[in-house]
């Protein structure tokens, strides 16, 4: 019982609380994000509970905002979709109840969206790659709650080819960080503080390289980050150039290690027609760089999307949802959220 209509999209998983409003063929009609980022600042992570509270204070007026911005009336509304995992439980209560009360009220169909097929379909976005990406690509999702290599075959088919033994690249980016004295979260300042120091001076592990496959493990080398910094001098300026030297020679493994995995990744799926990255690492100029030289080398297009699409945002779920929509795939208000769901088990279009 799908209507034509815009679709509204809800994100509320993790420290994002978002909505938006994709026409029926996609374009986007209105978008907004809220960062909790200063609420979990002092903290240094993300506090569930501060998160779930925050989501539910702003996301109803979130999704009130994003259609009287576009001047679209809740009668108008083709569908309504909602992160139901995976992620931390509040916020995914908090945007799949918001999602079923409007879907209910509205009599609208529902679409239960899987944050990670989000990141997955946003390649597909109209107006971001001309002619539209087709499948099957290879998808990269670095962020700081996932890393993982993932075989894009169609709507609801995603073969995940590897991911990490241990911690997600930004979740290492943040540690190493946090041991330099960088503020929460620590991947931009870490980047930052990289250009003014030298990679060769620190030798550093570069972990999983030439291993086969394409999982990942970054304990080791953040062990390796705490360790540097324990021999570095009390204080003075050698201390902050040594800071510099870590960051670089950090940076410089974790760009080796993400261009030999992409590289091996891309070998597992030769059919590929793009290798597309995602998550708030994609952000690195280093990543995107190195990413760029290992997609030219196999001759397929590197697409990173624009940043505030590869960061978590309701664009991408509202995206999937109208996929989802248009292939028949709704799911019953009764759908419960899942914390743990991983792509594998998505149904297949
Ligand atoms: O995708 P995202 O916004 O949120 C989730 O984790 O879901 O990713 C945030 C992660 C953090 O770990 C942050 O430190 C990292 O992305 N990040 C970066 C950069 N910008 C954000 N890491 C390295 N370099 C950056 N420029
Ligand atoms: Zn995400």
């Amino acid at each position: 019982m799908s209507k034509q209509g815009p679709v509204l999209g809800l994100e509320a998983s993790c420290d994002e609380t978002a909505a938006a409003l994709l026409a029926p063929d996609g374009t986007i009609l209105a978008e907004a994000v809220l960062s909790q980022e200063e609420e979990h600042a002092p903290y240094g992570g993300v506090v569930p509970e501060i998160a779930a509270r925050s989501h539910l204070a702003h996301l109803p007026h979130l999704a009130e905002q994003v259609l009287s911005r576009a001047g679209v009336s809740w009668q108008e509304l083709g569908g309504v979709a909602a992160t139901s995992g995976p992620g931390l439980i509040g916020g995914l209560i908090v945007a799949a109840g918001v999602g079923k009360g409007i879907a209910m009220a509205r009599n609208l169909p529902f679409v239960a969206v899987n944050h990670l097929e989000g990141h997955a379909l946003t390649a597909r976005l109209p107006g971001l790659v001309e002619g539209g990406v087709a499948f099957p690509y290879l998808l990269l999702l670095l962020s700081g709650g996932h890393c993982q290599c993932v075989a894009v075959e169609g709507l609801g088919r995603y073969r995940k080819l590897g991911g990490t033994l241990d911690d997600a690249v930004g979740e290492a980016f943040d540690k190493s960080a946090k041991l330099l004295g960088l503020p929460w979260p620590g991947g931009p300042h870490l980047e930052r503080l990289a250009a003014k120091g030298v990679a060769g001076r620190v030798p550093l592990p570069r972990p999983m390289i030439g291993r086969e496959g394409c999982d990942f493990s970054f304990s080791g080398l953040k062990t390796a980050v705490a360790q540097a910094v324990a021999r570095l001098p009390e204080e003075g300026e050698a201390r902050e150039q040594g800071k510099a030297d870590i960051a670089a020679s950090f940076q410089a493994s974790v760009t080796a290690t993400l261009a030999d995995r992409a590289a091996h990744a891309l070998a597992m799926l030769p059919g590929a027609t793009a290798l597309v990255v995602a998550g708030g690492v994609a952000a690195n100029q280093g990543v995107r760089a190195a990413l760029t030289r290992v997609a030219a080398s196999r001759r397929v297009p590197l697409i990173a999307p624009p940043i505030r699409l590869c960061t978590d945002n309701a664009v991408m779920i509202a995206w999937a949802g109208l996929e989802r929509l248009r292939a028949g795939l709704t799911d019953e208000v009764g759908h419960a959220p899942r914390p743990r769901w991983p792509l594998e088990e998505l149904v297949r279009a």
